[in-house]
């Protein structure tokens, strides 16, 4: 019952969010390559530090659940490296690898990939699954549609491997973060503190994605000058 609660939160989070006009856009297709090098660019940035972050959460798991915390590194130890997915994309688009090594964040960014830290250390830990929620769904929703909206706009297979990836595999993340719901989420309060973070994720994220397509249309030489 909490899975469909959760998962039901987590779809009209997202139908209301997608109505924002920057998503409007994205969605539509109305985008160019520079605002797809610009989201990578994030994505890069915050896909680096997600393996680590799912490791620190297990510190705050009540219970220490042996089996669950095994299946959380095993979970993380598969995400290591999916930003050099985003890296590789932009390389094959025409970005040099120093450039996005070197750059810095959005502001945006810094707050939805600082938000689990907060959430384990200050808040409510249960919290931490809202974030991996929304993560591992989104991409299994969304993922195919964006990379035909991509292919339309000229992006070959080889800089859409960040998004081929998770649209594949995150299916079965999504059967384990089911499985960490029904090992960590025994009460209606936990229920719905972890609806509350999908809530803060999924907003943050589209802030995150909000912020770089603001600076691609802002500055269309923006790869040159990062
Ligand atoms: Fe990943
Ligand atoms: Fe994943």
């Amino acid at each position: 019952m909490f899975k469909e609660r959760i998962l039901s939160a987590w779809q009209s989070e997202m139908i209301k969010l997608n109505k924002r006009p920057w998503m409007t856009r994205l969605r539509g297709g109305e985008i160019g390559i520079g605002h797809y090098q610009s989201i990578l660019v994030e994505t890069y940035h915050n896909a680096g530090i997600n393996p680590q972050q799912q490791a620190f959460a297990t510190m705050y798991l009540p219970g220490k659940p042996r089996e669950l915390i095994k299946k959380f590194y095993q979970h993380a130890i598969s995400e290591i490296a999916h930003d050099l997915l985003a890296l590789s994309d932009l390389k094959a688009l025409g970005v040099p690898e120093a450039k996005v090594v070197n750059s810095r964040p959005l502001p945006a960014t810094v707050g939805f990939t600082a938000f689990p830290i907060f959430q384990c250390q200050m808040r409510a830990p249960l919290g931490y699954l809202g974030y991996l929620y929304h993560l591992e769904r989104l991409p299994t929703a969304d993922g195919g549609k964006y990379a035909m909206m991509l292919k339309v706009l000229g992006v070959k297979d080889d800089a859409l491997t960040f998004i081929d990836e998770h649209s594949t595999v995150d299916v079965s993340h999504n059967k384990m973060m089911d499985y960490y719901i029904d090992q960590l989420v025994t009460s209606d309060q936990d229920c719905n503190e972890l609806i509350h973070q999908i809530r803060v994720a999924t907003k943050l994220h589209v802030l995150m994605l909000e912020g770089a397509l603001e600076r691609a249309e802002d500055d269309s030489e923006w790869v040159e000058s990062l």
